[in-house]
């Protein structure tokens, strides 16, 4: 398939042309779900005194990140509401050829793409999961959420989904204390959370990345 990238830990990725994007890092996909999205973003929740963990998810893209999200639910047996928005959808026959379920030791992953837009599936006891096919400008949720991974294509790619403005949208969806993460550490990315009423850390990045941003609501 001419979109499938196999990355160099082993797990897949696409490539987007429109965009002249990867969804991942060809650094390996699965290294840096979970070192971004996960390690520095749900796990310290799920370990919290929290009970139920509200996670959206800008680009849901192939649903690595949600993949992860529901087998760390499972695992820490902790309800997470999760939510991703996706503008271009990847089709059900492209997500059939990812290799996450042989990567990843968890059932499922096609019901993330099987399952119908705007609708809650409880996919188990403690994943629910909902899918919203709309842009992020056009996104409005009901409740706030407490994890935000922020996985929109490159500044330099996307630079309208990097402005203070729409990180101002997306810091008035956040709860207080509530965790955005992201790969890009641009100085744009940084100065757009901070003026947004995030508190911004950088950490390492996955493999040869110096840097990736962990920002907290404040
Ligand atoms: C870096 S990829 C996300 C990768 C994804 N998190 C995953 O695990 O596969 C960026 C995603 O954002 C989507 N996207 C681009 N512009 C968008 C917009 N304005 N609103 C919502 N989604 C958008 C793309 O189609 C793509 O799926």
């Amino acid at each position: 398939m001419e979109r499938l990238r196999l990355t160099e830990d082993g797990s897949h990725s696409l490539y987007n042309s429109q965009y002249n994007q990867h969804y991942h890092s060809v650094s390996g996909a699965l290294k840096e779900s979970r070192h971004i999205y996960m390690n520095l973003g749900l796990i310290p929740v799920l370990e919290s005194d929290q009970e139920t963990i509200r996670v959206f998810e800008m680009g849901f893209g192939t649903g690595l990140n949600a993949y992860l999200t529901w087998q760390a639910a499972d695992q820490y047996k902790k309800k997470i509401l999760y939510t991703g928005v996706e503008a271009f959808p990847v089709s059900q026959e492209e997500a059939s050829h990812l290799n996450y379920e042989s990567v990843i030791s968890q059932p499922g992953f096609m019901q993330l793409h099987e399952s119908s837009w705007f609708t809650n599936h409880s996919f188990s006891e403690y994943f629910q999961f909902r899918k919203e096919q709309l842009t992020l400008e056009d996104f409005s949720p009901e409740n706030l959420f407490d994890v935000i991974y922020y996985d929109a294509f490159d500044p330099k790619a996307q630079p309208e989904l990097w402005t203070e403005e729409i990180l101002k949208k997306i810091a008035a969806q956040t709860r207080s204390g509530g965790v955005l993460v992201t790969y890009s550490s641009k100085g744009i990315v940084k100065r757009a959370l901070a003026a947004a009423g995030f508190k911004v850390e950088k950490h390492k990045g996955p493999g040869k990345k110096w840097h990736v941003l962990r920002a907290i609501k404040q």
